[in-house]
């Protein structure tokens, strides 16, 4: 491992046009195997001002986007900060920029009281080095065309849908706050769910016999050389069994012109529980990580099972964070959680076992035998509950 760089005229700025756009396009187009223009359009999409600079003196060295958001745990939408476009130069790589970069990133995020900072990554060592870890999972999930059942056709309408609609973006939180680990989507999420890399997607909806929109899909058609074509969805939501049957029987409708099907989900969708043939092929794609930045707030944000009463006694280690160190007991009650400096410290975590476990992506006992958790068998066993929700997922990538 190199040396930190901990130079102090090495610092995380606000993007400025006119310093930084021509060294940062360039290094995004680097990293990304983008076009000028690609790149320039995206950083439109992303917002100038949710971009940050690492500079080197004055000279701009690396940079990220923040994509302010929220994510579902527990049912209530914790506030997360995501984070894409980690670039750096390819002249200037294996210096320790982007890590110096990415401690600067969380540090900001705490003092902005962000509870989270989240990310896709593709290097996961680079992240772990500053206390993320592994979160949920993202899936790719292929159907051949003509392995979708028909379905029924008759009660619930289907129409098009205005994606910028309130009722859609209803329909979409209703959904996603029952699955841990799901976006409450911000504008640049939206976009891409509308047109990922500007292939625009198109909303229809499903509405029961009362006209309340019950499900929709995103979708679009992409050709292949014979002339037929892939349909890919960017969401695929629904409410009750009926709108989800008859979101399938309109997607069976492209068959005769098409090959398969592909769209995103968790280690299930709940789309595929309503097939009768389970006739898919899975990829595992990526799987996602957060960062606790905001010990007090993530703790006190997320929502707990009614069900559950109890007491976790935390000892936390996190030097990037020091705020966030030391004993912690988290009181749960009536699904909410209360946490105070303090108590037994009973559970031993860093700051990638607090992000695992608070993700509910490993138990504190699964946590442990994985060596990102310490402490007595009976405490952890105690706490296996505590965060205990579904396999966290999502079908967004950002
Ligand atoms: C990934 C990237 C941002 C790293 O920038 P960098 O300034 O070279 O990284 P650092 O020197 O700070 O290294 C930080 C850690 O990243 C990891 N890393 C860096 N280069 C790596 C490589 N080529 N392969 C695997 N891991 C690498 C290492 O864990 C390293 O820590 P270590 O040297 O202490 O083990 C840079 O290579 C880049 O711009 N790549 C293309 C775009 C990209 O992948 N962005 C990230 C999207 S999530």
């Amino acid at each position: 491992m190199k040396p930190a760089l901990t130079r102090d005229d090495i610092t995380l700025a606000p993007y400025q046009t006119d310093r930084d756009h021509d060294a940062v396009t360039r290094m995004l187009q680097h990293a990304f195997a983008g076009d000028r223009e690609g790149i320039e359009g995206w950083m439109k999409i992303g917002g100038e001002a949710n971009f940050r600079t690492l500079l080197d003196s004055s000279r701009p060295a690396a940079t990220l986007l923040r994509i302010p958001m929220g994510q579902y745990f527990g049912g209530r939408s914790v506030k997360m900060l995501g984070i894409a476009g980690v670039a750096v130069a390819p002249e200037d790589r294996g210096r320790g920029y982007a890590k110096r970069m990415m401690r600067a990133c969380v540090q900001a995020a705490h003092e902005e009281s962000w509870p989270l900072v989240g990310l896709y990554a593709s290097t996961h060592s680079l992240y772990r080095a500053v206390g993320f870890e592994h979160a949920g999972h993202r899936f790719q999930y292929t159907i051949p065309m003509t392995q979708i059942d028909a379905g029924p056709h008759d009660r619930e309408r289907v129409e098009p849908l205005d994606p910028d609609s309130t009722e859609l973006r209803e329909c979409y939180a209703g959904f996603a706050a029952r699955y841990d680990g799901m976006l409450d989507r911000g504008a640049y999420i939206w976009q891409r769910v509308k047109s990922p890399r500007n292939e625009e997607h198109h909303p229809f909806g499903v509405r029961d016999e009362h006209g309340t929109l019950q499900g929709y899909v995103f979708v679009n058609q992409k050709r292949r050389p014979d002339g037929r074509a892939d349909v890919n969805l960017s969401d695929f939501v629904f409410h009750t069994p009926a709108a989800g049957r008859r979101l399938w029987a309109l997607l069976a409708d492209y068959s005769m012109m098409s090959h398969d099907l592909v769209f995103f989900g968790g280690p299930t969708h709940p789309a595929l529980l309503l097939l009768s043939q389970q006739r898919y092929s899975v990829e595992n794609k990526d799987s996602w990580l957060i960062r606790v930045s905001h010990m007090k707030a993530a703790l006190e944000a997320r929502g707990y099972a009614p069900c559950v009463r109890t007491q976790v006694h935390l000892d936390v280690s996190d030097d990037l964070v020091p705020a966030n160190a030391g004993r912690w007991t988290l009181s749960i009650e009536n699904g909410q959680g209360r946490a105070e400096p303090g108590g037994r410290g009973e559970i031993r975590v860093d700051a990638r076992g607090l992000a695992a476990i608070y993700a509910g992506f490993l138990t504190p006992s699964q946590a442990a035998s994985v060596g990102l958790a310490s402490g007595d068998h009976a405490a952890l066993h105690a706490a296996n509950s505590a965060f205990a929700g579904g396999t966290p997922w999502m079908n967004d990538f950002f």
